[in-house]
């Protein structure tokens, strides 16, 4: 809390003791809500706070993670955490992989290949934060089967995509390597 902060509350306390009844209550409501819509803002800037409090560049270099994905069946997905951001690693069935294949690129926004977006088409590996303002979309949703954002209603496809909406840009596909069929490492 910063100092202006305390001193409003201190001058809501004496205003308190000073006014009291029905203007102290008008002002405890406004402290309140200011109060509210700072949480709200908070929620909303979520990543790019984050991101910024990572470590500098030289050491963000070294970060690699590596992933056991033996476990993820067909049509399932995992979440892991790589450099502070959230990961999808999807491994894809054969419907989604024939939607993205059959994708024309003049139906995208942002126009790229799912050959472009993998290594291997049974796996789709992508950074998991909405290219419009940072939120995380929620997987197999929308109306491309792939994801959705429900902060402002952007669809991504099976390949990860952006479809339809704000977001200019598809969901970025990090750097990674498959060490063996069931290893990744990524960065
Ligand atoms: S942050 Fe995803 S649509 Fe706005």
């Amino acid at each position: 809390m910063s100092q202006s902060d305390i001193a409003d509350r201190d001058g809501m306390q004496n205003g308190q003791a000073q006014d009291g009844g029905e203007e102290s209550t008008r002002r405890d409501f406004i402290y309140i809500a200011t109060a509210s819509f700072g949480a709200v803002g908070v929620a909303g800037v979520a990543w790019p706070l984050i991101d910024q409090m990572n470590p500098d560049a030289s050491v963000r270099a070294l970060a690699a993670v590596e992933i056991d994905i033996s476990a993820v069946e067909v049509g399932q997905s995992i979440t892991v955490k790589w450099r502070g951001k959230p990961v999808f690693i999807r491994h894809r069935t054969e419907e989604e992989i024939t939607s993205a294949e059959a994708t024309p690129l003049s139906d995208l926004p942002d126009p790229q290949s799912d050959e472009a977006r993998i290594q291997r088409p049974e796996w789709l590996v992508m950074v998991g934060i909405c290219t419009h303002l940072g939120c995380v979309p929620l997987g197999q949703r929308g109306d491309y089967g792939g994801w959705f954002c429900p902060c402002h209603g952007s669809h991504y496809d099976t390949s990860g995509r952006i479809r339809k909406g704000p977001a200019p840009l598809n969901l970025e596909v990090p750097d990674y390597v498959f060490l063996t069929d069931t290893r990744i490492r990524i960065g």
